[in-house]
């Protein structure tokens, strides 16, 4: 027998209303709503309320929403201390993702089980990037900022981080990106937070299981590669002959293609905007050498590989936090404070789907290839007669 379905590639393994992609169409739904929708029109913290209740909230709703999460934003003075028993070269993955675990340690949500599931998950949304900022000041021997409740979702977290409070046009522009990055169906991190809630397991444990998964370099670090390549890339006249030699040499150019868009990833369209607008207010260099990073790879795949490939999310998004003065190691982590939103739907969405099919204990089988007991395989053979 052989395994079939390496990667769990175009299987299916569960209903889900929370988003969709239209990989020809080049179109990202969140619960029926086009995320360019909610970019231009929505914010971070009303698309999280739809992300999690399948509908927009009405005044009321909202307030109470965003009341919540500014509440919940502060983190334990004791976990900000054993932060700084860490080592400062620590990945802030590995922080986070502990930290992310240890809030079963801290807090004592009560109520029904889908109850405190909501309540964590609003604590995860609001002390995710509080987690972040504080560890970035800890190990650079700063003091954390305490969250400041005037502020919206992506503002604080700017302010937590850099001590200033950003003007309108950085925080939306941050609002936008976190928008843009807070669902896409079943990836490897989402489907991490899902399989763990399948058995039952609670919502700081999934997303702890799934802050692990987004850490690994084929998932989360690929915006980080981008503005790798950009500062080794340094000037625009380099980019041709830069990404020629890569191609030539069957090298792949991070930022581009995509398993399932096979046309224009839709978030890329909107992050370009923005880099365009961040440079030219930054004066800074990153949105035309990114530009001529596209330009390039289009040309020579089209010309040499007579394949179509576009820009994905990580292109545009590297040079966007890059502008916005966020430490490089840090962009993993940024996705993490608008991923947990979706994760947390999910988890939601795992355990308490009400409709058929109901989801029920993740338990593949795997083709067993290993030796067999037996004659011509393995008899228990004590240690001292062992070769
Ligand atoms: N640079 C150069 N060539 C690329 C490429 C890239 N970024 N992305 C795809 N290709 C080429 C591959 O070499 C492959 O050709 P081959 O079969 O002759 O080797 C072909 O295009 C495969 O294309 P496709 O089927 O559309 O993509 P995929 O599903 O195999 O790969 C990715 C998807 C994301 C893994 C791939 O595009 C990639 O590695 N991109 C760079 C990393 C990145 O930006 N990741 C973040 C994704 S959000």
């Amino acid at each position: 027998m052989e395994t079939k379905n390496v990667g769990l590639r175009d299987i299916t393994v569960a209903d889900t209303k929370i988003s969709h992609i239209d990989g020809k169409k080049g179109k990202l739904i969140y619960r029926g709503y086009d995320v360019l929708d909610l970019t231009k029109n929505s914010n971070f913290e009303e698309t999280a309320y739809l992300l999690l209740h399948d509908n927009l909230p009405n005044k009321k709703e909202f307030e109470e929403f965003k009341k919540k999460l500014r509440d919940s934003r502060q983190i334990a003075p004791q976990m900000q201390k054993n932060m700084g028993n860490w080592r400062k070269e620590a990945e802030p993955m590995d922080v986070l993702q502990a930290f992310v675990a240890a809030l079963a340690g801290y807090y004592n949500e009560e109520g029904s089980a889908k109850e405190i599931s909501y309540q964590r998950a609003i604590n995860l949304i609001a002390k995710v990037p509080t987690i972040i900022a504080s560890w970035d000041r800890i190990r650079k021997g700063k003091d954390p900022i305490q969250p400041d409740y005037n502020l919206s979702h992506a503002a604080n977290f700017l302010y937590m981080l850099k001590g200033e409070k950003p003007d309108k046009e950085l925080e939306r522009t941050f609002d936008v990106c976190l928008i843009l990055h807070a669902d896409h169906t079943f990836n490897a991190s989402t489907f991490a937070a899902r399989e763990v809630a399948s058995t039952r397991a609670h919502m700081y444990s999934a997303v702890s299981a799934a802050v692990g998964a987004l850490s690994g370099e084929l998932h989360g670090g690929a915006n980080l590669e981008v503005m790798k390549m950009l500062l080794e890339i340094q000037n625009e006249k380099n980019v041709e002959v830069w990404i020629k030699n890569k191609l030539e040499k069957g090298e792949r150019i991070m930022g581009m293609g995509h398993a399932v868009y096979k046309t224009v990833d839709p978030r890329s369209i909107v992050l370009k905007e923005l880099s365009k607008t961040l440079a030219k207010k930054t004066e800074m260099p990153w949105y035309e050498i990114t530009k001529n990073v596209e330009d390039s790879t289009v040309k020579f795949m089209k010309d040499k590989k007579n394949k179509d490939i576009f820009p994905n999310v990580d292109l545009y998004s590297a040079s966007v936090y890059y502008m916005l003065g966020i430490p490089m190691d840090l962009n993993t982590p940024i996705f993490a404070i608008s991923r947990v939103v979706g994760w947390s739907a999910h988890v939601i969405e795992e355990r308490f789907a009400e409709a058929a099919p109901k989801p029920m204990l993740y338990r593949p089988k795997a083709v067993y290839v290993g030796k067999y007991d037996g004659p011509q395989g393995c008899a228990y053979v004590p240690i001292d007669k062992r070769n």
